[in-house]
């Protein structure tokens, strides 16, 4: 029995009618980022709900806080027992919002579910091509090292056993990236597998992927990698459709953009925090794939 009543509950009990179905609003699952949770989300699940009365949107409650520092692995098995029932009971598909890290759980959920009914995919600021640099939180966890040195700890079985190490990609360690990252060197296809085809297939699934990110967010770094850009050997960024994954098409990136279903979001001003609260990124980058 639920308790809380809302109207399209109320209208689901009385006439069998589901307003969000009616209306065509797709449920929104969100899966959160690092060192958050559910709470964090409150103003922009009553965003969403605010411009499409009768959303039911699910800010998943999973791996919160300190315990988003659990390999992602480990996590994207959690996610996908809480995300089938939800999407199960949405004939539509669903939509999903993945903020920072979870968008690394997001496309890992999306790569190894053959069956997926998920519609749009938005990727908020998500280090989709990694990690490098001494923001804050690195320095919280690793006070004692210098970004240049984090490799030796993450890539190693021991540093693969958290989170952050998975996607820490260490331009001048390339090699030592792409031997030792269990996460993100496969879901990227930068080391060869053979589930590639398999998680292609099943990522193209989705019908947009949606990259949001911006100049201003003080903890990707780059802040490219939102956009599937990174550094090269020297520093310098290249761009997402001079990668390999992208021109090789190795996760199905190319073919969605090839699709038109590729849409790049990019807001300055926005801080890393600010992304899920700020109502110009709702209302310019987000909104409008929520149908
Ligand atoms: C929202 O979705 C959840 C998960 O599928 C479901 O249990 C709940 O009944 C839905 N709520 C409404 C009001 O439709
Ligand atoms: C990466 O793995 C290959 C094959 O196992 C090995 O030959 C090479 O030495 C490794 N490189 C590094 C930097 O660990
Ligand atoms: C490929 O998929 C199978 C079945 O899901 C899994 O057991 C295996 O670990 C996967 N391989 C890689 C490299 O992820
Ligand atoms: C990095 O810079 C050096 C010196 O300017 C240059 O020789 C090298 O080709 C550059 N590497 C890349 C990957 O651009
Ligand atoms: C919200 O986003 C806008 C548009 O990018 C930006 O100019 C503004 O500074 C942001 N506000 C906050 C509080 O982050």
């Amino acid at each position: 029995m639920r308790t809380r009543w809302n109207i399209s509950g109320l209208l689901v009990m009385l006439c069998g009618v589901n307003l969000s179905d009616m209306l065509g609003y797709k449920p929104v699952v969100i899966v959160h980022g690092l060192l958050d949770g559910p709470k964090q989300f409150i103003p922009l699940a009553g965003a969403i709900q605010k411009v499409h009365p009768g959303t039911n949107v699910s800010v998943i409650d999973l791996y919160d806080h300190l315990s988003s520092l659990k390999p992602l692995w480990r996590q994207v098995m959690g996610f996908k027992k809480m995300f089938y029932p939800i999407a199960q009971e949405a004939k539509n598909g669903v939509n999903l919002i993945c903020f920072s890290q979870g968008g690394l759980i997001c496309r890992g959920l999306l790569s190894i579910l053959p069956d997926h009914n998920v519609h749009n995919f938005i990727s908020l600021s998500a280090p989709q091509a990694g990690q490098y640099g001494d923001t804050a939180i690195l320095k919280r966890f690793f006070p004692h090292y210098l970004k240049a040195k984090v490799f030796h700890f993450c890539y190693s079985s021991l540093g693969q056993e958290v989170s952050i190490c998975n996607f820490w990609n260490d331009p001048h360690q390339r090699e030592r990236f792409v031997n030792s990252s269990k996460y993100l060197a496969l879901l990227n296809g930068e080391k060869p597998h053979s589930n590639m085809t398999e998680w292609r297939k099943n990522f193209l699934r989705i019908n947009k992927l949606v990259l949001i990110g911006g100049p201003d967010d003080d903890v990707i770094t780059p802040w490219e990698s939102s956009q599937f850009g990174f550094y090269d050997s020297n520093e310098t960024i290249v761009e997402m459709k001079k990668q390999n994954w992208f021109v090789a098409d190795t996760f199905g990136l190319k073919t969605l953009h090839a699709r038109g279903d590729l849409a790049q979001c990019l807001l300055s001003g926005v801080k890393h925090s600010g992304w899920h609260r700020n109502e110009t990124v709702f209302s310019t980058c987000i909104e409008e794939w929520l149908t």
